[in-house]
């Protein structure tokens, strides 16, 4: 199993800069994620890696081997030794799932025992033994993607590189699916690379997280120091921050716009004047307007959404939204309200003047 090493990684096409010097280590066995909007150069990233991409610039190191270097590939694609699952698969509707698993080992003139104890334990490892003699037409979605991961994993890769794998699954599948591949990652010990512009896939499947924006690494870390300690205001909000309000340094003490001092903040934005002050929707209380200590605002909108109720709410000049669980108060449309985020739920962050 490999670790893998990447050093100021750029990626040019054209003039677009895909990969911005990025570096980055993803240590052996475990899941590592690369978390990030749509065109921030994920899967330019995974394609370097994998070899079906030559970098711009930096070094590319695979377990021992230097496979990338200023530009160059020194290992081509085919000797990387890496299995590699991508949003679109390509299954042959024609061939039984065993011959579907079997035909990358096939084209590579495996012995004929050897493909068949591969092909076994890879249906095996997805808990597909059962479907060997099947056609793709008569499994579902989520078998159909336990068929690509086999196929990944016949080739006994040391490294595994996923570009949104669960992206085409429903939203039950996809979780499910989470479950596997972290219990098949456990299981091989094997060393996983996954791409994913999802939050909640990136925090359930990881071991390391990287959050990206523009060809860069942005941060990087556990999934909880991520959520808990977001690094900028960036993947704060990436993370499910998108309250952001503005607040100013008045007399020693950070003050919110309009609606008053953050006790504490001032000192987690250093000399700054401005700063951001960021939280999440479910982070936020909503009581009546009689409770003391919160900031006043009106409901403005509100959404039933099963388990919580998700409120609009005008305070202090902008609109701040909330979730609450929907077995609290239900307040409607116009009502006068005290909302509370707790101080440790506020994320600062200073602003540059
Ligand atoms: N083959 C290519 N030719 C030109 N531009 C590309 C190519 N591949 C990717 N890009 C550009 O590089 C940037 C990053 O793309 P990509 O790595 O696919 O992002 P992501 O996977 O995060 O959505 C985008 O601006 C994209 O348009
Ligand atoms: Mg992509």
């Amino acid at each position: 199993m490999s670790r893998v090493e990447v050093s100021n990684l750029v990626k040019s096409f054209g003039s677009v800069r895909a990969v911005d010097e990025v570096s980055f280590v993803v240590p052996e066995g475990g899941i590592t994620t690369m978390l990030g909007p749509s065109g921030c150069g994920k899967t330019t990233i995974l394609r370097c890696i994998a070899g079906l991409e030559t970098a711009s610039a930096g070094d590319i190191v695979i377990g021992s081997r230097s496979v990338s270097s200023g530009g160059r590939d020194i290992v081509p694609v085919e000797a990387r030794n890496l299995g590699m699952v991508f949003q679109s698969y390509a299954i042959w509707p024609h061939m039984t799932i065993a011959r579907n698993v079997a035909y990358g080992l096939r084209v590579r003139r495996k012995p004929r025992e050897e493909i068949e104890r591969r092909v076994r334990s890879a249906l095996a490892l997805v808990r597909l033994s059962d479907y060997a003699e099947r056609y793709p037409g008569q499994l579902s979605g989520g078998q159909m993607q336990r068929v690509v991961l086999a196929r990944a994993f016949a080739y006994d890769p040391e490294l595994l590189l996923l570009d949104e794998p669960l992206a085409n699954l429903d939203a039950h599948l996809r979780e499910e699916m989470r479950q596997e591949l972290k219990r098949i990652q456990r299981e091989t010990g094997m060393t996983m690379i996954a791409v994913t512009h999802d939050q909640s896939e990136a925090l359930a499947l990881s071991d390391q997280i990287m959050v990206m924006s523009d060809g860069k690494v942005l941060q990087r870390g556990r999934p909880d120091e991520i959520f808990r300690r977001p690094g900028t205001a960036q993947v704060a909000r990436f993370l499910g921050a998108t309250n952001v309000l503005s607040a100013r340094r008045v007399d020693g003490q950070l003050k919110i716009d309009g609606l008053g001092a953050v006790p504490g903040a001032a000192d987690q934005v250093g000399a700054a004047i401005a700063a951001q002050v960021l939280f999440r929707p479910s982070d936020v209380s909503v009581r009546p307007a009689s409770v003391a200590g919160g900031w006043p605002g009106e409901i403005v909108f509100s959404q039933y959404l099963g388990r919580e109720v998700q409120y609009l709410i005008r305070c202090g000049g902008r609109e701040v939204t909330a979730e609450v669980p929907s077995q609290n108060d239900v307040f409607p449309e116009g009502a006068a309200v005290s909302l509370q985020v707790a101080p440790g739920a506020l994320f600062v962050y200073p602003e540059a003047a």
